[in-house]
């Protein structure tokens, strides 16, 4: 009787495992042509080829960091870059849009550049956005809305990060963006950070020293990487 875990199941259709991300399609079969051979026919071999498809996985996932101020010397930068460099630590391939380095204004040549570089071949986001007014920048909006929807962000997971100096930590903005984010097909991690009192919560080289936000920004990503 074959041992056959579920999240390994046999199927012909491409993207067969969605929910684990197109890649896990190669996984997928590989570990099929293993049961069919009958190697490694047992609950243990199972999952250390899970363990090994997961670090495969997360080492050729490509997570981009938006950061979604174009303020001079924002404080979301800061934290989004926090974001990047423990993704780095982590070995997870990432890069970081900071929307106050790039033209979003129209869908000109630099903006197709821009999508070609950090939307389109992203499979994951970690959105960091500062609370302006109650609510997330039209920087953003913006963004989002001179984008291709159906080439970067339809079906991709998406991590919301909420960065404030008031004591919200964005909750709000980060509740209005998620139903658009919805209605544009993507799955919001349940996992959603308000970072408030930004600026006491950060050193004098722009990092996050504060433990308990170290923990939870840590435990935010780790359990993102694994949705
Ligand atoms: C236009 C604007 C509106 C803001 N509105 C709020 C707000 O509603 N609540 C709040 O706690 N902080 C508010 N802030 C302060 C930001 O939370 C603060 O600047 C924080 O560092 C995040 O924004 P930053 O990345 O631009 O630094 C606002 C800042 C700006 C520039």
């Amino acid at each position: 009787m074959l041992c056959q875990p579920v999240y390994f199941e046999v199927s012909d259709k491409p993207n067969s495992c969605r929910s684990l991300g197109p890649r896990y399609t190669v996984f997928d079969r590989l570990a099929n042509v293993l049961i069919r051979h009958k190697i490694g026919n047992n609950i243990y071999t199972h999952l250390l080829y899970y363990c090994i498809a997961i670090k495969i996985y997360q080492i050729r996932l490509m997570v981009t960091v938006i950061s979604a101020s174009n303020r001079e010397d924002n404080n979301t930068r800061k934290v989004a870059q926090s974001y990047q460099d423990l993704l780095t630590r982590k070995g997870v391939d990432s890069r970081l849009l900071s929307l106050d380095e790039v033209q979003v204004f129209e869908r000109n040549a630099a903006f197709l550049d821009v999508e070609k570089e950090y939307l389109v071949p992203a499979d994951k986001f970690i959105i960091v956005m500062p609370e302006y007014n109650g609510s997330y920048p039209g920087i953003l909006k913006l963004m989002i809305d001179n984008s291709d929807i159906n080439r970067s962000w339809k079906h991709k997971k998406v991590l919301l990060t909420g960065v404030s100096t008031g004591r919200a930590g964005n909750l709000r903005g980060m509740e209005h963006l998620t139903g658009s984010l919805m209605h544009m097909n993507m799955i919001v991690h349940p996992n959603r950070l308000p970072i408030s009192r930004v600026d006491t919560l950060l050193d004098e080289n722009d990092e996050i020293m504060d433990p308990g936000t170290i923990k939870a920004v840590d435990k935010q990503v780790e359990e993102f990487l694994a949705f």
